[in-house]
């Protein structure tokens, strides 16, 4: 079956991007994103540089497709009737209360989903989960399609592998597409239908079809790896801090090892991002269900490392000055995860800041994306300490020095933080960006 009309449930930071790029690829498919937060579906259709997601590529291809063939809707039951296939692009935070919280992931967005879907579908449709979800849970979304619904319905599983900051350049040219689905008449017709779509793009090597339990379980393993591979260097930069080996000349030597190979082995203050803790969580927490409590442990671990790794960096500055910090004044670097994104989401910066904000230290606070309101609504929602607005500053723009600071503390790798005058301001560079810039009183991670 050739796809005509395509909706995706999720306007966000996968949802968008991902459709907007099937849109420029597949100009003969309608595709409808629709969220059930409308203000967010009316910055989609708003002016281009206010759109909810910054991408560096984004705002071009959605001027060339928005209205065109790429619509933005608050009408869920509209866009599902309409649709013959349907990706389910939605949240899946770690739970917050009931069996398994602050563990497992929270299906009840994507369960939502489903029971819309069921709902408002009058004639069978391919539904899609483009969310990270936990293995066998293409299962429990059948169960409910099922129950509430008298049409017939194949469900894939179509994991989404971008990186934020880096979104159109990774679904232009993706590593591999995968797509997991059943091995019956009907699931292998579905798959063909998606593989149609990737195919547009994508050479057919690299579109990968498995079991949609495989499917499911490689996603969650390819951002376990990935954030193993931060918190392995990490682990290693500490004892580089103690012995005198220098941790990116360690990197590139490990990395130099074909089997090993060069990527994710920045040592940093942390992996951030709102991924990779919640789905190794969610795998420790899957683990722990089957019994294989060894698994559960070895993976936690990786958290445990990440959390020290942040600790290490706060617990550094403050050394530096006799462990008194009172009415220091700190200039924070970086808000977001990481460099070309707006998004804060579990940055290391909301940590370490509360942690330096703790401790009596005056703070100013710039990132050339993430918003003033932003940061505060970030502080307001995360800090457990009673803080004091008085000693928290949001700076509008790229200070030209950080004469005026005791200290700096770049936390987010963004390029523009190259060209501060430093002078003989103590820095700390949770990123190691500044390697090379004979800086005075240089600390790094
Ligand atoms: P997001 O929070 O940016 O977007 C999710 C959107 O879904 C929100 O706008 C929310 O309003 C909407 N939504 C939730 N429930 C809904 C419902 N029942 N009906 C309609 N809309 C609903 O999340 P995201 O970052 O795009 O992540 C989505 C999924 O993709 C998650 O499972 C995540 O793990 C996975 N993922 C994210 C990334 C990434 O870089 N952010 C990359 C790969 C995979
Ligand atoms: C990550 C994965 O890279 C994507 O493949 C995946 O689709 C996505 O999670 C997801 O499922 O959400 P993302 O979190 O957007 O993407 O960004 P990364 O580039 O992976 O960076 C994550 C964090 O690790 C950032 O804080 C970054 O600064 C840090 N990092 C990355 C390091 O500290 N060192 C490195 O070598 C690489």
């Amino acid at each position: 079956m050739s796809i005509k009309n395509i909706t995706c449930i999720g306007a966000g930071y996968v949802g968008g991007p991902t459709m907007a790029v099937i849109a420029l690829k597949c100009p003969k498919i309608k595709i409808t994103v629709v969220d059930s937060n409308s203000s967010k579906i009316d910055k989609w259709n708003g002016p281009i540089d206010n759109i909810p997601v910054y991408e560096p590529g984004l705002s071009d291809i959605i001027k060339k497709t928005r209205n065109k063939n790429l619509f933005f809707s608050p009408n869920i039951k509209s866009g599902i009737e309409s649709a013959e296939m349907i990706f389910m692009a939605v949240n899946t935070p770690t739970k917050q209360i009931g069996e398994g919280a602050g563990m497992a992931a929270d299906l009840k967005y994507v369960e939502a989903c489903a029971k819309d879907i069921a709902k408002f579908s009058k004639n069978n449709k391919i539904v899609i989960e483009k969310s990270t979800l936990p293995v066998r849970t293409a299962e429990k979304i059948k169960d409910i399609l099922k129950k509430n619904s008298k049409v017939e319905f194949e469900v894939l599983s179509n994991p989404e592998f971008l990186a934020e900051g880096t979104a159109i350049n990774d679904l232009f040219k993706s590593d591999r597409v995968l797509i997991g689905g059943d091995n019956t008449k009907s699931g292998k017709k579905a798959i063909k239908s998606l593989v149609e779509i990737y195919e547009k793009w994508i050479p057919k090597e690299k579109i990968l079809t498995t079991n949609v339990w495989s499917s499911e379980l490689s996603k969650l393993a390819s951002n376990a790896f990935l954030a193993q591979r931060i918190s392995s260097i990490n682990s290693l930069s500490a004892i580089c801090e103690k012995s005198g080996a220098d941790i990116d000349e360690l990197s590139k030597a490990i990395g130099m090892d074909h089997r090993i190979g060069p990527h994710f082995l920045k040592a940093s203050v942390g992996f951030g991002g709102s991924c990779f803790k919640k789905d190794i969580l969610n795998l420790v927490y899957i683990s722990r269900s089957y019994g294989l409590d060894e698994v559960a442990d070895y993976w936690e671990s990786v958290i445990k490392i990440n959390d020290f790794q942040k600790n290490r960096f706060v617990k550094k500055i403050s050394s530096v000055f006799n462990n008194n910090l009172k009415n220091k004044k700190i200039l924070i670097l970086g808000w977001a995860f990481k460099a070309n994104t707006n998004d804060s989401r579990e940055s290391a910066s909301i940590y370490v800041t509360e942690k330096l904000h703790n401790l009596g230290a005056i703070i100013d606070i710039y990132d050339p994306m993430v918003s003033s309101s932003k940061v505060f609504s970030d502080i307001e929602l995360f800090w457990k300490f009673n803080f004091d607005k008085s000693r928290i500053n949001f700076v509008r723009t790229l200070p030209k020095s950080t004469y005026q600071y005791d200290i700096a503390a770049i936390l987010t790798e963004w390029e523009d933080f190259k060209e501060i005058d430093y002078g003989n301001t103590e820095v700390f560079d949770g990123r190691n960006i500044l390697k090379n810039k004979k800086i005075t009183n240089y600390y790094e991670i």
